[in-house]
């Protein structure tokens, strides 16, 4: 029995390539790499890797991890330039790095020394990217708020139990740079232990870090909960502490799974769509209704960011 999920409907390439790997008995490493790889190579997608949104000063900056249920060996990398696959870098951190986190130009001479290719800028960065970073500036001049912020995070469990999860993103368009967005940051972006799930989140890279939404999720199932009413619980109690507590919510998204290879989904926002495949099921995109609505909750506090 495998299994995979991954976030947005750009993630439809990432689980069919996923899927293919997995229904061959492949590992789920190879199938959440191989996957997340096409969508960072992908100038389409604006959020991740090639194509991705610009930061502060004009550049495209990355962040990527991954982590492995069975060791709960963990890779991540954060604040890379000049790389198309830094999901790759993170893979390398996790397997043969001792260390688990790795920003800047320390994970970039760590990936030199792995072998991983380097990427010019002309192939990285759009046009499309240069001409939004252009009009972001104009806004951000007249205080006009900017958003843009999305992860692939896949999760894929393989024939033999282990269950991997990893993410890929360009984070927050126009961040300060050195910024580190949640999809590096263990139990925040990402989280897997076999037996008990995985899950990967999306959304403002800073609520979901202070909420810790992928560990209490995995927990949650661990603790018997099925994945539907785990990330629920998670979605609706976040959003809800950060509201109550005064301050302005911004968009949450998480997709998880058990070991069972059973899924589930939850969202504070209209408009967040995942795509899942396991065996006898063709890759299927399914929009998610939000547990709770940040579109329609008072929520005009102050903003922490
Ligand atoms: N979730 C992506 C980020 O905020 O960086």
């Amino acid at each position: 029995m495998w299994s995979t999920i991954s976030t947005w409907p750009f993630s439809l390439q990432a689980v069919e390539k996923a899927s293919q790997i997995l229904a061959a008995g492949g590992n789920a490493v190879d199938a959440a790499e191989q996957g997340i790889h096409l969508v960072e190579s992908d100038p389409k997608v604006d959020s991740v890797a090639r194509g991705g949104w610009l930061n502060a000063k004009g550049e495209l900056e990355l962040d990527a991890a991954m982590m492995h249920g069975g060791t709960l060996r963990v890779g991540c990398v954060a604040a890379v330039k000049g790389f198309e696959h830094p999901v790759t870098i993170a893979r390398a951190v996790m397997e043969k790095s001792k260390h688990n986190i790795l920003v800047g130009t320390g994970a970039e001479e760590f990936a030199d020394k792995c072998g991983i290719e380097r990427a010019d800028e002309d192939r990285l960065i759009m046009p499309a990217a240069r001409k939004l970073y252009e009009e972001n500036l104009k806004k951000l001049e007249e205080e006009q708020e900017i958003v843009g912020h999305d992860t692939i995070g896949l999760i894929a469990l393989d024939q033999s139990g282990n269950i991997v999860s990893a993410t890929s993103t360009s984070g927050a368009s126009m961040k300060t740079p050195g910024r580190v967005g949640d999809s590096p940051i263990i139990g925040s972006g990402f989280y897997a232990m076999n037996g008990a799930g995985a899950c990967v989140a999306t959304g403002l890279g800073e609520d979901i870090m202070r909420t810790c939404c992928s560990h209490r999720t995995v927990a949650l199932m661990e603790a018997g909960l099925s994945p539907q009413e785990a990330a629920d619980k998670v979605i609706y109690s976040a959003t809800r502490a950060i509201i109550d507590a005064g301050y302005h919510c911004d968009c949450m998204a998480i997709v998880c799974m058990n070991g069972k290879g059973e899924i589930g989904a939850s969202c504070n926002h209209q408009g967040f769509t995942y795509t899942y495949a396991h065996e006898g099921q063709e890759p299927t995109s399914v929009v998610v209704t939000p547990i709770i609505d940040i579109g329609g909750i008072p929520n005009e506090t102050k903003h922490t960011c």
